[in-house]
């Protein structure tokens, strides 16, 4: 009858001090003291095998359903304390509703679109239409059909990557002409700018393995390089503002005959000379030219009939001078520093 009330003391004492325990520590301490190791509950538990073969069974039971019993109330308060600790916080961190709002970061177009874009309005503005071509192109429209033949000299300032032996990046825009004529011939007239990214084995401050251009073709009945100049200089007025000037410098292209390289009055100076154009005060912008006969022959036009220009211009460079940027890099660093600027 003895153990048979201890067992009873304890559970009444337990539940008791389970009950008034108010923080998780306060709980803690009542384990510890019934069911630890060396707790209460525990000695009795341990102290069975003295008991007669009688009495162990029925006592035992009863020991080990006061555990169970203790155990479930100690997991009911502990949830209970950690619901009201909670809500303690909850109160404690109260909303303040009148708290201004984070602001969202804004993004905005990459320069060189906002540059490609201006450019596609220029033209389009002028009659031209928009075209698009591969990245991935065939030597032929790259370099053959272009009066460029395996082995000629100006293969070797377009440092190329090569897929196969008859396929690489495009160096240029330029095979975008021989597709498009291709297309259209016999139909006149042909006026496109075609927009996108060339390939050359070239790294530095003012070359990007990866670089855009946009390219122009006009092929009519009749046109001269009179035209071609005044495209030119209403493109750069248009870019650049109204007081620009442009000149064309004699120059070389297998595809065009003559050929031209065309500058821009320098942006910063006017055409002083100063530091950006080295004193010159022309700042160079693109290359141009007549559509060699022999080019417009290949995609089956009469060199008799049909006459028109071409040229090629580099977006990053139109957007460096634009902006005044002197690293060609930066436009692809991704830098929000840089590119929150424009
Ligand atoms: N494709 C030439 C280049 O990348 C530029 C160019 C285009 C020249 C059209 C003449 C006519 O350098």
């Amino acid at each position: 009858m003895r153990v048979e009330q201890e067992i009873d003391k304890i559970k009444e004492d337990a539940l008791k001090e389970l009950s008034s325990a108010n923080t998780m520590d306060g709980l803690q301490a009542v384990r510890m003291k019934y069911l630890g190791k060396k707790g209460d509950l525990t000695r009795v538990l341990r102290g069975m095998g003295s008991l007669s073969p009688e009495e162990r069974p029925r006592l035992g039971q009863l020991a080990n359903e006061v555990r169970l019993l203790l155990e479930d109330e100690l997991d009911r308060r502990l949830a209970e304390l950690g619901r009201q600790e909670q809500l303690r916080q909850l109160a404690g961190e109260a909303l303040d509703v009148t708290l201004p709002g984070r602001p969202v970061q804004r993004g905005h177009r990459h320069p060189l679109s906002t540059v490609l874009r201006e450019i596609e309005r220029i033209f389009t503005g002028m009659g031209f239409e928009v075209v698009q071509g591969p990245e991935v192109e065939w030597d032929y429209y790259n370099f053959e059909a272009l009066n460029i033949p395996k082995g000629h000299p100006a293969r070797d300032m377009q440092d190329s990557f090569y897929i196969t032996r008859e396929m690489l990046l495009r160096t240029h825009t330029s095979p975008m002409q021989v597709r498009t004529m291709e297309q259209a011939v016999p139909r006149l007239p042909v006026r496109v700018i075609v927009p996108g990214k060339v390939y050359r084995r070239d790294d530095d401050a003012t070359h990007s393995p990866m670089f855009h251009q946009v390219e122009g073709l006009l092929v009519d009945s009749r046109c001269t390089m009179g035209d071609l100049k005044g495209v030119l200089l209403a493109f750069a007025r248009q870019m650049f503002g109204p007081d620009r000037e442009i000149r064309l410098r004699p120059s070389f292209f297998p595809f065009t005959e003559p050929s031209a390289e065309v500058d821009v009055s320098c942006l910063n100076c006017g055409g002083e000379g100063c530091r950006v154009c080295s004193g010159t005060g022309w700042l160079e912008i693109l290359g141009s030219g007549m559509v060699h006969p022999r080019v417009l022959a290949n995609v089956g036009y009469d060199p008799e009939t049909a006459v028109g220009f071409a040229f090629g211009m580099g977006v990053e460079r139109v957007a460096m001078l634009k902006y005044g940027i002197n690293d060609l890099r930066l436009f692809f660093d991704n830098d929000v520093r840089f590119l929150h600027q424009f």
